[in-house]
């Protein structure tokens, strides 16, 4: 599936207060939870409704609802979790996994240190967290760690992608929709996203 991105003058106009250095801690995580509950906004842009009948201060109508416990957000952590207030915003009843990874900062490999996700997990449709798509490993490793426990139906929701992290989910997973705030130019020699944000973990909880 090709990737979506969010064409919209308050995306671009977010990202760029997101991007700059001078930005803090307070404000970063602001922008990176509400960039996340806009992602999560077009991410269920299809999502099925059920048929419900309620009843207004004046009448009875019929009308529609959606079943919050068809879904799932997995944050990867830890820059992922920055993105869970604002999806729980949208979808408050959704259940939460976690997966834990980091990238070797060598091979640029991710390594896998925690995976705890909801029992009924395979029912669920999952949608993903995580702000930065670079490699594409970390994204393809949670994915293929999601359909290992049976899950059918995956979103994966970024901030920012790059070009070849994209290519490889969309070779690797073409069944996964991605949704991306912004596409980036490319990937530096120590596969950092240019011209990006620099390190999401790091400028969510102030650890640099
Ligand atoms: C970052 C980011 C992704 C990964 C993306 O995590 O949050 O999980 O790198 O890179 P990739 O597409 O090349 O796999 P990081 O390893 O910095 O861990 P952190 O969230 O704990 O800071
Ligand atoms: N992880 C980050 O936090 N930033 C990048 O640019 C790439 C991976």
């Amino acid at each position: 599936m090709k990737t979506i991105e969010l064409n919209h003058p308050l995306i671009e106009h977010k990202l760029a207060i997101l991007r700059d250095k001078k930005t803090g801690t307070k404000e970063f995580r602001e922008l990176i939870s509400e960039i996340a509950m806009f992602l999560c906004y077009e991410a269920m842009k299809n999502a099925k409704l059920d048929d419900v009948e309620i009843e207004t201060p004046l009448t009875k109508m019929k009308t529609k609802k959606l079943n919050e416990d068809r879904y799932a957000f997995v944050p990867i952590l830890r820059a992922g979790t920055g993105m869970l207030d604002g999806v729980i915003n949208v979808v408050p009843n959704a259940k939460i996994g976690h997966i834990g990874m980091y990238r070797n900062e060598t091979t640029f490999e991710p390594v896998n240190y925690y995976f705890k996700v909801p029992k009924d997990i395979e029912k669920r449709e999952v949608i993903i967290l995580d702000p930065m798509l670079a490699t594409g490993g970390s994204a393809v490793d949670a994915i293929e760690l999601l359909k290992a426990k049976g899950v059918k139906k995956i979103k994966f929701l970024s901030i920012i992608g790059a070009p070849e992290g994209i290519q490889r989910v969309e070779k690797e997973h073409p069944d996964v929709q991605v949704y991306c705030a912004h596409i980036d130019e490319y990937l530096n020699e120590t596969k950092y996203i240019v011209p990006g944000l620099g390190d999401a973990g790091d400028r969510i909880f102030g650890t640099k």
